[in-house]
């Protein structure tokens, strides 16, 4: 066996062994006993409410032909010379970083993740921290508030069919690594924050959720009703796919929300108090209370239904455990899209 094994390292240079070992994915680093994987906690995640489905984005089955890892691509804006293919694209432990200039040095555990279970922050969250729609925008917020999200998504708190990779990441990052990643996300220029285009209308361009999750435009100048119960937060185009940090996303809110959101925010006509009292001036955050000013109107829509619903529950949830079911599911649509269209 040693000898066989010997002769086949021998020829390997003559057969092309070597070159195919180097296109070898890394060494498969196995699973820690204990940390539960996001595919099998996704069929144990509590589906959402019917009228919210649609903040919840879920890809649907990848029926189409599957594109060529090898192509390559650059991003509007980036330097040209910086090439990616897209199997490094969607790397999970070493996504792109098309803008090292926009952003201090990354900690490891955010540009790189740590094998097996936790991946790069970057991969959904980006360089930037403006994340997706699917995801959630994460510059700007208070370290312990951040750091008390990573714990409350180990501890069971936070359950929703979009929290599945956040929990398996949870279970295996150590309070360092949690410290290391709220300080990069605080510390990322307000100037970059802003991660939605509002736009207040009764029609939207025709749009259909991509195999990423993300939700995409679909060709032609078709339009469809916005009802008042949804936001169609659309890719502003194809650079989202790419990850580009500097492309976000049009929020199409339904007509008279605006006006509404805003009554709601300012304490719903005497019966709550006002959002700002705690989410500060302006609704950009306070103390370790997050900013809300400027979010991805899908995000505020999944919390304050999660919160609502008893999805998104715990200790640190604090006033909002009663705020949030004094809401009605319309009070939830405006004041998220209202929020949204805020300044970060
Ligand atoms: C595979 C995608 C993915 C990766 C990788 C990922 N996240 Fe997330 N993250 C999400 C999603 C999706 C949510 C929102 C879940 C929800 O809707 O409740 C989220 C939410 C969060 C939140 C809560 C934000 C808030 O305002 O409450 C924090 C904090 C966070 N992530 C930190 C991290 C850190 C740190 C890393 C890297 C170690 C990371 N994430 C990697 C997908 C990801
Ligand atoms: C009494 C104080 C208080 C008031 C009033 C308040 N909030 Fe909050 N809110 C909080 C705190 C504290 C948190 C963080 C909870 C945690 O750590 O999980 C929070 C979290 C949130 C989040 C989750 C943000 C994220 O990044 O995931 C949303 C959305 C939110 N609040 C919306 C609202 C809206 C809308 C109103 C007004 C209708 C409001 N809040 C009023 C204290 C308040």
């Amino acid at each position: 066996m040693k000898k066989l094994l010997i002769a086949v390292l021998a020829l390997a240079p003559m057969l092309g062994l070597a070159g195919y070992a180097l296109a070898q994915p890394r060494p498969q680093v196995p699973n820690k006993p204990g940390v539960p994987l996001a595919r099998d906690l996704q069929a144990k995640m509590p589906k959402p409410q019917a009228v919210f489905d649609w903040a919840y984005p879920m890809a649907p089955p990848n029926t189409g032909p599957r594109p060529d890892p090898d192509e390559t691509f650059t991003a509007e804006g980036a330097d040209p010379s910086l090439k990616f293919t897209r199997r490094q694209i969607s790397d999970g432990f070493g996504p792109p970083d098309w803008f090292p200039k926009d952003h201090a040095p990354m900690p490891r555990i955010v540009s790189n993740g740590r094998e097996p279970h936790v991946r790069a922050c970057t991969l959904c969250h980006l360089t930037s921290g403006i994340g997706h729609a699917e995801s959630a925008p994460v510059s700007g917020l208070p370290i312990k508030y951040f750091i008390r999200q990573i714990v409350a998504f180990r501890d069971g708190d936070r359950v929703n069919i979009r929290a599945p990779n956040m929990i398996e990441l949870a279970h295996d990052m150590t309070d360092k690594e949690m410290r290391d990643a709220a300080n990069y996300y605080a510390r990322i220029p307000r100037a970059q924050w802003k991660s939605v285009r509002v736009v207040e209308t009764s029609r939207a361009p025709a749009n259909s959720i991509f195999p990423s999750g993300k939700r995409m435009f679909e060709k032609g100048a078709k339009t469809i009703p916005v009802d008042p119960m949804t936001i169609y937060e659309v890719a502003e185009n194809y650079q989202v796919e790419l990850r580009n940090p500097r492309v976000g996303f049009a929020a199409y809110v339904p007509s008279g929300s605006l006006a509404k959101g805003r009554v709601v925010s300012l304490g719903n006509k005497g019966a709550l108090r006002s959002c700002a009292s705690c989410h500060g001036n302006d609704l950009r955050g306070r103390e370790d209370v997050p900013r809300l000013a400027g979010r991805s109107p899908s995000y505020l829509v999944r919390q304050l239904a999660d919160m609502k619903y008893g999805h998104r529950k715990g200790k640190a949830l604090g006033d909002m455990k009663d705020i949030a079911p004094k809401l009605s599911d319309a009070d939830i649509v405006n004041v998220a899209a209202y929020l949204s269209s805020r300044n970060p």
